[in-house]
């Protein structure tokens, strides 16, 4: 049996080397986990379970247009974002068609888009942060899709709002932005929001359970999308794709938005601090906008040391030689005993004092 040509083409998508005794700062996932009252709503969910889940998610679609103020039948519910992902690829990309996407943004933005039989371009970035106007300039005549992460991933940096305004004014109105914001949570207080670019029906934007909301576990991501494109896409999408419990739970999870924002709290103090000690070594490392850092060696053969000495000391980071930054390593912000013990250890592996 031969699978079709751009299946068989494709390598698996890589997810981190991670071996149980290690503590993982390799997944971006959340410090602490969900609030109890996510507890809560799943035990009361689990009595539900021999029914299939609400196929439109309502009363998760109702907590998350009133946390937001936008509508709730504009929104759709995925298991993860990815699979909003993978259907905004499957219903608007096809052999022949082309996605955009910056240099080092998330990987499965190009997987998707190979899943399609669609190709993809990468414009540059410079100093590991997205740049409006080379995106605008890689467009091509059958460029039909422009997919970008604010903040980035694996970088933590952001497009500020005026030129990611620039970016939806510069496109054609046939071209569509998918504006992805899994990290948004870290970087609200300093962004304006971006759901008003999604009433001119060429613009989607996405957002996550998995991060800040400490539920990557149940699998939710959640968009706003014009009525065309969703209901296009409700065709693609599971029917079933999120279990009762999972919408129980990130339903409850929304509701604590105090949690939540004090787990954006503590991870950003973590972070700026984990930051500050790093440059401390002499390592570049861009201002991060997400709960994450990227860690700049001055070669690929450091950061790949460092690697070895943060696992020898059970630590594993993410390396990130398939967004093609092998000297680079992307440190999760884990909880603060974590982070001491990941920066002693490379402040040992720098030959600094510990
Ligand atoms: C930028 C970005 N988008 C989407 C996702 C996928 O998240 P989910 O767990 O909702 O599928 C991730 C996960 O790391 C991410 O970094």
């Amino acid at each position: 049996m031969k699978p079709v040509p751009h299946i068989a083409a494709l390598a698996p998508y890589a997810l981190a080397d991670l071996a149980p005794e290690l503590t993982s700062l390799a997944q971006n996932e959340s410090l602490r986990p969900p609030s109890p009252k996510v507890t809560e709503a799943v035990q009361m969910a689990l009595a539900e379970t021999h029914l299939y889940p609400d196929p439109d998610w309502t009363e998760l679609r109702s907590v998350i247009a009133q946390v937001h103020s936008i509508s709730a039948d504009h929104i759709l519910c995925g298991a993860g974002s990815m699979e909003l992902i993978g259907a905004l690829a499957s219903s608007y990309l096809g052999a022949g068609d082309r996605m955009l996407t910056t240099e080092f943004s998330y990987l499965f933005f190009r997987t998707a888009t190979q899943l399609s039989g669609a190709e993809f371009d990468l414009a540059p970035e410079h100093d590991l942060t997205v740049n409006v106007d080379a995106l605008l300039d890689s467009v091509r005549p059958n460029t039909k899709i422009v997919f970008v992460a604010n903040p980035g991933n694996p970088t933590g940096t952001r497009i500020e709002t005026p030129a990611l305004r620039r970016l939806r004014d510069g496109l054609s109105k046939d071209v569509m932005l998918v504006i992805d914001e899994a990290y948004g949570e870290f970087s609200d207080a300093l962004s304006e929001s971006t759901f008003d670019l999604v009433d001119q029906e060429n613009t989607a934007v996405l957002r996550t359970f998995s991060k800040a909301y400490g539920c990557a576990g149940f699998r939710v991501g959640w968009g706003l999308f014009p009525p065309p494109l969703a209901a296009e896409m409700r065709k693609v999408l599971n029917p079933n794709n999120v279990s009762n419990v999972s919408q129980a739970a990130t339903a409850a999870a929304m509701r604590d938005q105090t949690y939540m924002l004090e787990t954006v709290r503590k991870t950003t103090e973590i972070r700026d601090h984990f930051i500050t000690e790093m440059r401390a070594l002499n390592l570049t490392v861009p201002d991060s906008f997400a709960n994450f850092a990227i860690l700049v060696f001055d070669t690929a053969e450091h950061a790949q040391a460092a690697d070895q000495a943060l696992r020898a000391d059970g630590i594993a980071m993410r390396a990130m030689g398939g967004y093609g930054l092998a000297h680079c390593l992307r440190a999760t912000i884990g909880d603060e005993q974590t982070m001491q013990r990941a920066a002693a250890c490379l402040k040992s592996f720098m030959g600094g004092a510990t």
